[in-house]
């Protein structure tokens, strides 16, 4: 009889399996999330490149789509993270999640309500300091996953976070599959979390021109880090568009980020001043130049270039190193199924082996 992989995960955010789909800008819409609660995981909707005004359409069409829950994910630094905060309270949305901690206060009224917080971490201390936060569960996101990074290796990152905290700890960062699953289990996390993966999907609203770009690489050399982008360190595909700004210089970066800034106002209906706030907000990290500090405000931009418009080359392509062993774009019942009767079926092997 095949294993339930029913952990703490499952039960706290009331899925079937211990997968996670990550909230991705852009990418992460409600027929993504809708298709990965269907088919037994739990998805996230990715609230900060979703337009303030459609947010709450978002989650409704979400709901239209499928009975299971799902959850938001939202940045601190958003103007409109108050709105969003309200809007899952009002719609009773099953978890949020965030990578800076929208403060106590309001984690708290979101744990009153029943909303599950799971922040992503990239780093051991982020973990310890989410958790005394109020954080249900963590998941750690090693230096091989996609979009913003840290520099500790999935399994090191948590093997420390493991050893540290109490709470539920899912392991994202490189995941793709059954064995990974079962490898993440069996080192102690509640889960997985998955970003490229489920991006690279049928489900997925990434163009094709742009999802071919995705498959077309073999090579983990050829996703790199970078701070060209926000001065904040991205895991993303080496192309044209990162190959200018890294060899820019400063003008060009500010001439980028102007142009690009301009588009985000106009989508994200942010006045002038809410706009340079944003930048001001992201520029407390510290040590960003003016162009970084502009850019990071209005980074979803760049990445909408290649994510909305199917211009690969234009614009940013986040991906974790596993994009370069993935060639195929399942549908997420399929990715799951396979997952699941992957990790079910390894595990059994394993069993017979060892006993
Ligand atoms: C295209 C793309 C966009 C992303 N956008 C966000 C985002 O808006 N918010 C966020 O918290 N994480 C974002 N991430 C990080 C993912 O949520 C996730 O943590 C990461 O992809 C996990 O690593 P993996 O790609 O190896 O599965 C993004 C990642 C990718 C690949």
């Amino acid at each position: 009889m095949a294993i339930a992989l029913d952990t703490p995960l499952t039960e706290l955010l009331g899925c079937r399996y211990p997968i996670i789909q990550t909230a991705m800008g852009w990418v992460a819409d409600p027929r993504l999330v809708a298709a990965t609660g269907n088919a037994g995981g739990f998805g996230f909707l990715a609230g900060a490149t979703i337009e303030p005004q459609q947010m709450e359409a978002a989650i409704l069409e979400t709901r239209r789509l499928t009975a299971q829950p799902f959850g938001v994910n939202f940045h601190l630094y958003q103007a409109n993270a108050p709105q969003i905060v309200e809007l899952v309270l009002k719609h009773r949305v099953r978890a949020v999640s965030y990578s800076r901690s929208p403060g106590q206060q309001m984690i708290a009224r979101l744990k009153d309500a029943g909303v599950v917080c799971m922040p992503t971490v990239g780093a051991l201390k982020h973990a310890q300091k989410a958790v005394a936060m109020g954080a249900d569960a963590v998941v750690v996101q090693g230096a091989e996953g996609g979009g913003h990074t840290g520099t500790v290796p999935t399994s090191q990152l948590l093997h420390q976070v493991l050893a540290a905290v109490s709470v539920p700890v899912v392991a994202a960062g490189g995941f793709k599959d059954g064995a990974g699953l079962l490898a993440a289990l069996a080192q102690g996390a509640a889960g997985i979390a998955m970003g490229t993966r489920f991006l690279m999907s049928a489900d997925s609203p990434v163009p094709a021109a742009t999802l071919a770009r995705y498959l077309a690489v073999s090579d983990p050399a050829q996703i790199i880090v970078s701070r060209a982008v926000d001065g904040l360190p991205q895991r993303m595909i080496r192309n044209e568009l990162l190959q200018r700004l890294e060899t820019g210089g400063a003008l060009r970066r500010l001439w980028l980020a102007l142009g690009s800034g301009l588009a985000y106002r106009r989508h994200s209906g942010l006045s002038l001043v809410q706009l340079l706030l944003t930048a001001v907000n992201q520029r407390r990290g510290g040590g960003l130049t003016l162009a970084q500090s502009l850019m990071a405000a209005n980074a979803p931009m760049v990445i909408q270039k290649a994510m909305v418009e199917g211009l690969p080359a234009e614009g940013v392509l986040p991906a974790g190193q596993v994009a370069a062993s993935i060639d195929s774009l399942p549908g997420c019942a399929e990715l799951i199924e396979q997952i699941v009767q992957d990790a079910q079926a390894r595990l059994e092997d394993l069993c017979r082996r060892l006993s």
